[in-house]
């Protein structure tokens, strides 16, 4: 026998996705519901993107504007077809909502659960392989199956004498033996689509749920004939859905705990206590780098090599730069902190803020939509916002930019190697140049030119400092 198969049709991805999903008890759909910060439904239609196929069909109901806009945030609008489900009468009546679009077309139907969202490619692509495989000539429909300790809600798998397919039987549809059963239905199969049309015309609403479900079209398929195949994967967790929030919970520690054992064994990052660390799997962290017990790393956040990470501090995409020590309790969001920075204890970043290379935002520092230049240092108690700072200029403590007149935000620039004295106001807009210094406690309210000390409410000039060096020398 060829190894080659004899069918290998093109391929389309349907996913359902318009249910309420009751058993979340929320106003929200449940494919908007979030893992790893993402809705469930992005995390399917990742995995589908992958395979690139034809189109992916997606049927909304519940929110359907919502999904989309969710959808189309992650497939392109040319690939994306929607298809709108007006009543959620069961999975079967989901995919039938799509049927003016694929009765017709000679290819393979991948057809997955918008709330079934670990599902990785790979298992994906060897399931349509399987598929396209079978005996040589392809299977009518093959269905992802696995064994769960504790299969309950889920579809079983019935199999006959020999071990062949026979039939799925819902949970609340289970005699007591078929409920002891392990092998359950992912949700997630493949069809030669017109079959499946074809097989879904036949599909009744007699079951304890009063819907049509999908699942009976395998039956339905195999009662006509047909080769109705399994392809069993040993990976339980990619095919665990989300019903409620504690199954949305045990998502997202096992996606955590995935995210973590790769940084640490294939990163070579160090988490003092795994457990206690919550990190995106989309974030990336350089090697030995040290996370502290109680941190949250969020988004699309980069952090570099040799940094160290201390507890209760939160990175929500932002870059770090290489050996970066960011102290206890933290909060970074949006912004950018050059090599060899430090940041906190208590320190709060924001609002697209950029610390360049070796600067400081210590104790209680507060940085919005501000620039701390090279080597410059904000190193107690300070609001620095729609602020510019230069090179090796030094903050005094409780330094604060008065960025806000009540009705507008101003901007506030200061030079390099400047002094700004403890608990100097600036009030913006205001510009301080280069090697000036503000006497502790000024009040800016002028602009001061390079090289003059300021002093006073509100401040004035007390000395030129380019004539005192020229006296001294
Ligand atoms: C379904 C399967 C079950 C399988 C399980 C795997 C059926 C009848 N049962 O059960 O065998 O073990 O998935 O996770 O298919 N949806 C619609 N329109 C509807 C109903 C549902 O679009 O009218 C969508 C939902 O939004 C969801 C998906 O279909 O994304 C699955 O529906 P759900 O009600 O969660 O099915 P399960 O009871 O989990
Ligand atoms: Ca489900």
């Amino acid at each position: 026998m060829s190894d080659f198969p004899t069918e290998q049709k093109a391929l389309d991805v349907l996913i359902l996705a318009a249910g309420l999903g009751t058993r979340m008890r929320s106003a929200q759909a449940k494919v908007l519901h979030r893992l790893d910060a993402r809705p469930l439904i992005n995390h399917v239609c990742r995995a589908a993107t992958a395979l690139a196929p034809q189109k992916i069909y997606v049927v909304i109901g519940h929110q359907g504007e919502d999904v989309k806009t969710a959808v189309l945030t992650e497939i392109d609008e040319q690939q994306a077809v929607f298809v709108v489900q007006e009543k959620q009468l069961g999975t079967g009546d989901a995919v039938n909502s799509a049927r003016e679009f694929l009765q017709e077309l000679d290819s393979t139907l991948l057809v997955l659960s918008g709330d079934v969202p670990m599902i990785r490619p790979e298992t994906l692509a060897a399931l349509v392989q399987q598929h396209h495989r079978h005996r040589g000539k392809g299977a009518a429909c093959t269905i992802l199956t696995v064994k769960l300790k504790d299969p309950t809600g889920y579809g079983r798998i019935l199999r006959d004498d020999t071990g062949l397919f026979e039939r799925i039987v819902e949970q609340k549809d289970a005699t007591d033996d078929a409920k002891q059963i392990n092998e359950i239905n992912s949700g997630i199969y493949c069809f030669n689509t017109q079959k499946l049309f074809d097989a879904l015309s036949n599909v009744r609403n007699h079951n304890s749920q009063g819907e049509y479900y999908l699942t009976d079209v395998p039956s339905l398929l195999r009662d006509a004939g047909e080769d109705v195949a399994i392809f069993h994967h040993p990976d339980s967790h990619e095919i665990e859905g989300v019903n409620n929030r504690a199954q949305l919970a045990d998502l997202e520690r096992i996606l955590n705990r995935r995210t973590i054992s790769k940084l640490m064994l294939d990163y070579g990052v160090t988490f003092i206590d795994p457990k206690s660390a919550h990190v995106s799997a989309q974030a990336v962290i350089g090697r030995d780098t040290i996370v502290y017990p109680n941190i949250t790393i969020e988004g699309s956040t980069v952090i570099g090599d040799g940094c160290a990470i201390r507890s209760g501090t939160r990175i929500t995409n932002s870059q770090i730069g290489h050996g970066v020590e960011i102290l206890d309790n933290c909060v970074i969001i949006d912004s950018e902190v050059g090599n060899n920075c430090t940041v906190g204890p208590f320190a709060h970043l924001r609002g697209n803020s950029k610390m360049e290379e070796k600067s400081k935002a210590g104790n209680f520092v507060e940085l919005k939509k501000t620039r701390l230049g090279r080597g410059s240092k904000a190193s107690h108690l300070s609001y620095l916002g729609d602020a510019t700072i230069g090179e090796n200029t030094n903050i005094g403590a409780g330094t604060i930019t008065c960025n806000y007149d009540g009705v507008r935000k101003h901007e506030t620039h200061i030079g390099d190697n400047v002094k700004i004295g403890s608990d100097t106001m600036l009030i913006a807009p205001v510009t301080v140049g280069d090697g000036a210094i503000t006497g502790a406690g000024s009040v800016v309210t002028k602009d001061v030119e390079a090289h003059l000390l300021v002093a006073g409410v509100p401040a004035k000039v007390k000395k030129n400092l380019k004539e005192d060096t020229k006296t001294n020398s």
